[in-house]
């Protein structure tokens, strides 16, 4: 590391920029891929900033006193040096992949093709990983693309066999045997909103709040010959999210999920990934190791792709759901209060005393350990200020984001104003008992049945509540079990039981 970072330091001070400093760094390491990815790569994906005083960088490119522990490289004042972009990262996506599991995505895909691959491609290669994993499978044609040109002057050191270029992963680029990758994931708040809009018309069945992997994993499979392979790392929620629906009714229905694994954690960045590999027009066919038909898939709504799924659990939801009624027609179910306003921050709305004009309020945490604040209710100050009557009749509280953890709810008859971090419950009628309904969200089976049709995590945005089953002849007989109720087996119940508790 420490020659790629001389190197880096010397061509920035000559002014060659990012993308000259990144190649130069890369040049150190030629002929050596895996430490070209290893070194240059992690400076790639830095800014140039000017040292303000003196200062040492450690190995993992860490600002220290020029004297510190592990300092390898010392910059003067006033000198560019490499700084962790990590904003840039986040809103390009660029999270580079462990060489590991870039080798065994290639593998994967390799075993499985109906085809022999002699060409593969990554369309948003960044600093060349899968690159050099297919060169080295011994594929004979690869190609890779990314808008970034520091990562891409790394790529082209690293993978000198293949052809690197400048383009748009979302424009397809000819047919391969095989694309390989681990595309941006970009949520929603992070997009270009043009770059939005064009995709909507572009691809009109794109729904909700979109991650960029969505239309990037749809130009993959229009890249691809039949029999070849799209081989991805993609995160895990796009296998389970509403928003990834659209996209996965289509690829249960015409291609061959082959491997699925994961969730599991990707270095550097905060959200689990899945590998998700697909043989191009080879299906509907028997989704990975889940025992379960893409067929059978095709008949949940949401059709999730997850590796948990099992023999008998489409059969199992489609019997609660028979039997059952979805919360949403019950009852309004909203998330809480936006309590910033477009012309105010937070906390001139929120504050610590009671006075006229203020409504009792709390956010997920505060609510849950019995803290409460006081809001200024003022809806045209607000963002997405919500109808009093949601908070001030009795309503039941979810703690919206729980990831894995139980779900955490209860009843509220203060009228407390709760903030955006919970989702609110509030029945349409008197007769619907709120006690009942809190069982529901709460039961441990009814968790289950969410980690069915949306995988491990276990949050709860308005439209996973309003989606929960609630069986018609439970709610007028207060003894029933919900197992009973839902009509399903003591088999049925232990599996829900089981996954419910996490199990
Ligand atoms: C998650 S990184 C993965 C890089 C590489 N495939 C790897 O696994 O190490 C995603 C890459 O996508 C690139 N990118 C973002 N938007 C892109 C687009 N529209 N077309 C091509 N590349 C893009 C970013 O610059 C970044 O290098």
């Amino acid at each position: 590391m420490q020659q790629a970072l001389e190197a880096w330091l010397e061509a920035a001070a000559r002014g060659e920029g990012r993308v000259g400093a990144a190649r130069a760094a890369a040049e150190v390491d030629a002929g050596r891929p895996w430490e070209v990815l290893a070194h240059a790569g992690l400076l790639a994906r830095c800014r140039v900033e000017l040292a303000e005083e003196d200062l040492g960088l450690t190995r993992g490119l860490k600002l220290r006193k020029p004297d510190g522990a592990g300092v390898i490289a010392v910059v003067r004042a006033g000198e560019p040096y490499p700084a962790w972009d990590k904003s840039g990262r986040r809103s390009r996506g660029a999270f580079d992949t462990p060489p590991e599991m870039a080798r065994e995505t290639v593998a994967r895909a390799l075993d499985v093709a109906r085809v022999r691959v002699q060409s593969g491609m990554d369309p948003a290669c960044g600093t060349g990983t899968f690159l050099v994993a297919m060169c080295e499978a011994g594929i004979a044609e690869v190609r890779g693309s990314d808008l970034d040109e520091a990562a891409l002057a790394v790529a082209r050191v690293a993978a000198p066999d293949a052809r690197v270029e400048r383009a748009d992963a979302l424009e397809p680029r000819g047919i391969v045997d095989l694309v390989a990758g681990n595309p941006p994931f970009v949520p929603p708040e992070r997009q270009d909103k043009q770059l939005r809009e064009r995709l909507r018309a572009r691809f009109p069945w794109l729904r909700g709040r979109f991650d960029l992997v969505v239309p990037f994993v749809a130009v993959a499979m229009q890249s691809v010959r039949p029999g070849g392979v799209v081989s991805l790392i993609l995160p895990a929620a796009a296998m389970v999210q509403n928003y990834g629906a659209p996209l996965r009714r289509q690829l249960a229905a015409h291609h061959h999920v082959t491997h699925l694994d994961g969730p599991m954690p990707f270095p550097g960045a905060s959200v689990d990934v899945v590998r998700l590999v697909m043989v191009s027009e080879d299906g509907p066919a028997m989704v990975a190791d889940t025992g379960v038909h893409a067929e059978e898939l095709l008949r949940l709504e949401h059709v999730p792709l997850v590796s948990s799924m099992a023999p008998g659990d489409v059969a199992l939801v489609e019997k609660v759901r028979e039997n059952s009624v979805p919360l949403g027609e019950l009852a309004v179910v909203d998330t809480g209060v936006v309590a910033h306003g477009i012309h105010g921050s937070k906390d001139r709305l929120i504050h610590d005393e009671p006075a006229p004009g203020r409504v009792c309020y709390a956010d997920a945490r505060g609510f849950f350990a019995g803290e409460r604040r006081w809001l200024e209710y003022a809806p045209d100050r607000m963002h997405r200020a919500k109808r009093p009557e949601m908070f001030e009749r009795p309503k039941i509280v979810i703690q919206r984001l729980r990831g894995s953890g139980p779900v955490r709810a209860e009843i509220d008859r203060d009228g407390v104003y709760v903030g955006h971090t919970c989702t609110v419950v509030t029945p349409e009628k008197e007769r619907v008992p709120l006690e009942r309904l809190l069982e529901l969200v709460r039961s441990p089976l009814a968790s289950g049945l969410i980690r069915i049709e949306r995988g491990a995590r276990l949050d709860l945005y308005p439209r996973d509540v309003a989606g929960l089953p609630v069986p018609r002849t439970w709610l007028e007989q207060p003894d029933m079990p919900l197992a009973e109720a839902w009509g399903i087996d003591e088999h049925q119940q232990a599996r829900l039981g089981q996954l419910g508790v996490g199990a």
